[in-house]
């Protein structure tokens, strides 16, 4: 069985995104390179998740592991 996410931070990451670009976003909260994968989930039965950037800007990625809005922070973490 899968083990739960870990909130990285009771926070969102702001991260400037490059159109084109996929990103793999932290879905275990143990990577050391938040917000992003660093395989540090194996062994963990979770998985990245990638999001591909259709428009270069900036984005809040999820640090909390929480959301519902997956890689992006929905506000869930202020209520951790
Ligand atoms: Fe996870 Fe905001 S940091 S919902
Ligand atoms: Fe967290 Fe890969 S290190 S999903």
């Amino acid at each position: 069985m899968a083990e739960q996410p870990i909130p990285a931070q009771k926070a969102p990451y702001q991260a400037k995104v490059k159109a084109g670009r996929t990103y793999y976003w932290c879905v275990c909260g143990r990577s050391a390179n938040q917000p992003y994968c660093d395989g540090a989930h194996k062994d963990t039965g979770l998985e990245p998740l990638g999001w591909k950037c259709e428009s270069d800007g900036e984005v809040w990625f999820c640090g909390c592991k929480q959301t519902a809005t997956k890689p992006f922070c929905d506000g869930t973490h202020a209520k951790l």
